[in-house]
């Protein structure tokens, strides 16, 4: 007979994902429908600019970083493990890793703590910006603690995770190399489904609406037009 545990399992790793899929999809499609004006970041930086600054730049380099980690080793798991091969190579992807998630995780501090201590900026905090910025400290404060304890993460994402997800995709979620994983792990792996649950919901919408254009556009002139400063003024 199935456990306690393994009904938690399923609940988690099988059904949470689609529950958390669907709902950023529709929500994300809705909103934007409806509400394509409120898809922005909701910047603060008019309102204190210094410690803005020192949070939101590291964070931002950071968490990009580790994203694009994430991908490629959901997309390329046997590039991945071809290159861990080497220790060499294993080391510097793995210290790599490490580093971007700590300056992720010192930028999301330093943001939440500028969120606590400006009045100004507490006054514009809504309990949706708790929640993303909760669920975005136990994220990467989960990931940056299963790099240390759970060492060579970028080969067991490779070979357990990845397969994991893929078999999400195809429809027939295979939960057997994830149930024995460690607790922490779990944890990480659990957390990331809310924040994509909640996602859509929040400012992290932001991140779909990032001004790609600027990067190809024709560049803007700007011409300003000024009256000839008049002779009677300048004597
Ligand atoms: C795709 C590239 C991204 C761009 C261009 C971008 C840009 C921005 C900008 C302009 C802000 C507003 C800063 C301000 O207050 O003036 C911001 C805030 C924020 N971004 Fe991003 N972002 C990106 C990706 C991400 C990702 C991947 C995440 C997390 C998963 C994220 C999480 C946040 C959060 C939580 C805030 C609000 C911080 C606060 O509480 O003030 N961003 N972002």
């Amino acid at each position: 007979m199935p456990s306690a545990g393994n009904y938690l399992d399923v609940a988690l790793f099988s059904v949470l994902p689609y529950v958390a899929l669907f709902t950023f999809l529709l929500v994300t499609i809705e909103r934007y429908r409806g509400q394509a004006f409120t898809y922005s970041s909701l910047s603060s930086q008019f309102l204190e600019n210094q410690q803005h600054f020192y949070g939101l730049v590291p964070f931002h380099y950071g968490i990009l970083t580790v994203l694009t980690g994430h991908v490629v080793a959901f997309f390329l798991p046997a590039g991945l493990l071809w290159w861990n091969d080497h220790p060499a190579r294993l080391y510097v992807l793995e210290a790599a890793g490490l580093i971007f998630g700590l300056l992720t995780l010192v930028g999301l501090l330093a943001i939440a703590t500028r969120r606590l201590n400006v009045p100004r900026i507490r006054e514009v905090t809504s309990v949706t910006d708790w929640i993303v910025l909760g669920l975005l400290l136990m994220q990467v404060a989960s990931g940056v603690y299963v790099a240390l304890v759970y060492p060579w993460g970028s080969s067991w994402f490779a070979a357990i995770v990845a397969p994991y997800l893929w078999s999400l995709l195809e429809l027939a979620p295979n939960l057997g190399a994830i149930a024995p994983l460690p607790l922490a792990v779990k944890l990480h792996i659990t957390n990331a489904y809310l924040l994509i649950l909640f996602f859509p919901f929040t400012r992290l919408v932001h991140v779909l609406v990032v001004p790609n254009p600027y990067l190809w556009r024709r560049p803007q002139v700007v011409r300003w037009y000024r009256r000839a400063p008049s002779p009677a003024r300048h004597g």
